[in-house]
């Protein structure tokens, strides 16, 4: 699909009066380890902006403050400006418009940052009225935001009917990144997808459990998995209401699941865990990484693979506890890919924060989770086709 992209925007602004452009960004930054990439991805669209004469007001939405949580500090914007200024070299300021209040407010900053798009009810909800109000903070709109075009969210979607809309340069790398590696799969093909949740992800597990050759699933979203076939998981976390989606996805897939067989488990996270089998979980414990069982499985496969897609953590890897798994498995990929051995693709938020400097050897590294996963299964993106030629 080929979208409205940065040159014509560029072609636009010499045609037209365009003084202040609003850029959707995603500074939903990991909140447990430092990790700014989400930042350095949409530096070169910013300073292009800027470089055209054009102020930008950068917005975006910050984790999910639930209705009680709105306007609380702890999900404020404000939080991140520093860092925002730090990446971009420039002086960033911090705007709190109440946007349903007070008129449009001129901004003078050469770049300006709205706060937490989620703190007003119309966004998620993709409201009209809302989306009118945001498109009021600019003369064009730029989506540098491939990590949320999954949402049909009014500063993603709804926005882009009230002002002439274009992708930006990260959204655009992205696009075409991960389109290139999925374009040619070299088989065997395999899928690393961990995480907490089976929920958040059935969609694309079930396309992938078609696609791939081997499915490795990780992560407390694994513990889910074993509970469907019958294993007591004692305390670790796990979702009782998607058993049956799990036992459907392993009764369906094409391709060869691939889960745990034992795990570093413990009563507290912050205590060090003991290897166990998975029928072998002590009492009142929680599985916190997979075991050396498991990593050696998973590093077979992985030397006998030839296109890898990894979305979602391994196990608790901000915990130097229940980082060996992590970084074992990452090496290791890192190594076959350095050798042109492997076509590597690691996608989300948390997921690059977990494998640190590692991500600059890996093939292609999208700073997208969701979105990434839903490209890649093939679905519409509401954001990529709202500004579709
Ligand atoms: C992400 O982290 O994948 C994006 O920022 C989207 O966030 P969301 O899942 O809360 O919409």
């Amino acid at each position: 699909m080929d979208i409205r992209n940065f040159e014509m925007l560029k072609k636009y602004a010499s045609e037209n009066k365009v003084e202040q452009c609003i850029i959707r960004c995603d500074l939903n930054l990991p909140s447990d380890v430092e990790d700014l990439s989400r930042v350095y991805a949409i530096k070169d669209t910013v300073l292009e902006v800027l470089n055209l004469g054009i102020k930008a007001t950068l917005i975006s939405h910050y984790k999910r403050p639930s209705i009680e949580e709105i306007s609380n500090p702890k999900f404020s914007l404000q939080n991140i400006v520093s860092d925002v200024s730090k990446v971009l070299e420039r002086k960033v300021e911090f705007i709190k418009p109440s946007i349903f209040n007070i008129d449009p407010i001129t901004i003078n900053a050469d770049i300006s940052l709205l706060e937490n798009l989620r703190f007003y009810e119309g966004e998620t909800k993709n409201n009209d009225e809302f989306a009118k109000r945001l498109a009021q903070f600019g003369d064009v709109y730029v989506n540098d935001a491939f990590s949320v075009s999954h949402r049909k969210h009014a500063s993603i979607h709804a926005i882009t009917k009230y002002l002439p809309s274009f992708g930006g340069l990260s959204l655009h790398k992205e696009i075409e990144g991960i389109s290139k590696v999925i374009s040619h799969i070299e088989r065997p093909f395999t899928a690393v997808i961990g995480g907490a949740k089976v929920s958040s992800k059935i969609g694309v597990l079930k396309q992938i459990s078609q696609s791939a050759d081997f499915l490795i699933i990780t992560g407390a979203m694994a513990n889910t998995f074993l509970v469907a076939k019958g294993i007591d998981m004692k305390s670790s976390i796990i979702e009782i209401d998607h058993l049956n989606t799990a036992k459907e996805i392993m009764k369906n897939s094409k391709a060869q699941i691939v889960l745990p067989i034992d795990f570093l488990a413990s009563e507290n996270i912050n205590v060090n865990g003991i290897n166990v089998a998975y029928q072998e979980i002590p009492n009142g414990f929680s599985c916190f990484d997979i075991g050396e069982q498991s990593i050696d499985k998973i590093i077979e496969i992985v030397t006998n693979t030839k296109t890898l897609l990894w979305n979602g953590a391994i196990g608790a890897f901000e915990f130097s506890n229940f980082n060996k798994a992590t970084n074992t498995i990452t090496q290791e990929i890192a190594e076959r890919t350095k050798k042109n051995k492997l076509i590597s693709v690691i996608g989300g938020g948390e997921t690059i924060a977990s494998i640190g400097e590692f991500k600059n050897d890996m093939t292609f590294v999208s700073t997208a989770g969701g979105a990434f996963l839903e490209f890649i299964a093939g679905y519409e993106l509401p954001g990529i086709a709202a500004i579709a030629i």
